[in-house]
């Protein structure tokens, strides 16, 4: 039999604000590095690209844009770095993402606009390259508040991050068949989640034969 080619696996860490995305990114990225795993980050949004920078414009209040404007561009900067990302991948890089599409539609259909509809959130992201697994990292409001409050960017308040979690679990619900996407307690201690996101990439984290595959397809 011919030997197939390994590729880096595609790991995408979501998350509401405070539920300590940041931090288990980078233990994640640190416990692959100690295993001797290649591995490059990513972050979305990528503020620091052109398009990166209007967002992070609005996103800091220091602009108005329309709804719809903005959520395309938050997937026009996915798109943007989805060839350097497939380059890695192949490369036998494993990437790890903070954020991903998953963000991208819950985030704008949490603003419950009757022309943005989950589908319509949900279209220009799709073909975008599909994560191996999604890790969705699940605090509660009480716990968020415990951990000192939100921040001071746009969509940083109780009310919107609640909009926001119904649409991410319906998303879990859509893509979760049991291996893609997980749910994981972020309400532990940070060594409890991190151990948690260990065993769970550990199916992939060594490289995987599986052809990338496009979202939503
Ligand atoms: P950050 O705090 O992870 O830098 O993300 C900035 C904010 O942007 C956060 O509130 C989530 C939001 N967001 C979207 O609205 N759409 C998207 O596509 C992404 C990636 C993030
Ligand atoms: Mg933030």
């Amino acid at each position: 039999m011919p030997e197939r080619k390994q590729r880096g696996a595609f790991i995408v860490i979501e998350g509401l604000d405070r539920s300590g995305k940041s931090t288990q990114v980078s233990l994640l990225e640190k416990r692959c590095k100690d295993a001797g795993l290649p591995v490059r980050l990513v972050k979305f949004p990528d503020r620091t690209t052109p398009i990166g920078k209007l967002i992070d414009s609005y996103l800091r209040s220091d602009s108005e844009m329309d709804d719809h404007a903005i959520h395309l561009l938050f997937s026009a900067n996915r798109w943007e770095l989805a060839p350097s990302i497939i380059e890695s991948l192949n490369a036998g890089t494993t990437v790890i993402c903070d954020r991903y599409a998953f963000s991208g539609i819950a985030f704008s259909a949490a603003k419950n606009k009757p022309t943005m509809s989950y589908e319509w959130c949900r279209a220009p992201d799709i073909y975008l390259p599909a994560p191996d697994i999604t890790l969705f990292l699940d605090v509660s409001p009480e716990k968020a508040r415990e951990r000192g409050g939100y921040g001071a960017e746009r969509y940083e308040n109780a009310e919107m991050q609640e909009r926001v979690e119904h649409v991410f679990e319906r998303i879990g619900v859509e893509i979760g068949d049991g291996s893609r996407w997980f749910a994981v307690d972020a309400d532990r201690e940070k060594e409890a989640v991190a151990e948690e996101l260990w065993e769970r990439v550990q199916p992939y984290v060594k490289g995987t034969e599986k052809p990338l595959q496009r979202l939503w397809e």
